[in-house]
């Protein structure tokens, strides 16, 4: 699946909108986001295709979906009982509109986290649109999400910060001792982790069905002869073996 240079650009409008509803950061965060427009516009959500958006543009378009479904499973979360105590519903969406902003890489021309992969093979018989760009240090997701809010000045509330931390839920392991507490007290105050990562959960899936039912067909894989070597073949190269050195069959 690929979105047209119009719906990039209408995506792009449309997230500047909300970035502009976060009124209290909205100035430092347009810093930030006229610096990187071009990237971030154009960037992808995953390198595999068969991961979630991984088309020009799939970064914004994943970023918008997991937006509206936070807000959704915020107010499916009220309707059935849960405390909302203890954040707002604003700082749900910010964690939502940067809980991926580490996938966008480090500044400065060139550093890109995904980079297009330039082998066809890989392309077309793995999936494998984009490649990791080998300039970049290793990072992982929420750890680059935070470390640029803090590079672009853009302050943070603790409830922000862990939500962007806890999105991946236990898919990241560094989340375990959030997610998995021993004692009432150290069980996390707020659901907003729970909410971003079934939001997140909810987009990405979303975006996985899209692409399979509309996925071209396979290209026909061609067999590689198989490398086994029965005990009757190995037989039979030793004989050839014997006949080529010395002439005559054994
Ligand atoms: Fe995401």
């Amino acid at each position: 699946m690929n979105l047209t240079a119009e719906q990039i650009q209408e995506n792009w409008k449309e997230f500047r909108n909300r970035i502009n509803q976060l009124t209290a950061r909205a100035d430092d965060l347009n810093v930030m986001y006229d610096e990187i427009e071009e990237r971030a516009m154009m960037a992808p959500a995953s390198s595999f295709d068969h991961y979630h958006n991984a088309f020009p543009g799939g970064y914004i378009d994943h970023v918008l979906r997991v937006d509206e479904c936070a807000e959704k499973v915020y107010f499916l979360w009220t309707e059935m009982g849960a405390d909302m105590e203890g954040y707002s519903l604003d700082e749900l969406r910010f964690v939502a509109l940067h809980h991926d902003l580490g996938k966008l890489g480090f500044p400065g021309d060139g550093n890109e986290i995904y980079i297009p992969n330039e082998s066809e093979w890989h392309r077309k018989n793995l999936g494998k649109i984009y490649t990791p760009n080998p300039k970049n240090p290793f990072s992982m997701v929420p750890d680059l999400t935070i470390w640029l809010l803090q590079h672009y000045g853009i302050k943070m509330t603790w409830n922000e910060m862990l939500g962007l931390k806890l999105t991946d839920g236990l898919y990241d392991e560094s989340t375990k001792p959030y997610f998995i507490s021993r004692t009432a007290d150290s069980k996390l105050k707020t659901n907003l982790g729970y909410i971003m990562h079934q939001a997140d959960c909810m987009a990405a899936r979303i975006e996985f069905e899209k692409w399979y039912k509309n996925k071209p067909a396979a290209p026909i894989q061609k067999k590689r002869p198989a490398k086994i070597i029965t005990n009757s073949q190995t037989q039979v190269n030793a004989s050839k073996m014997f006949e080529d050195l010395f002439g005559d069959k054994q």
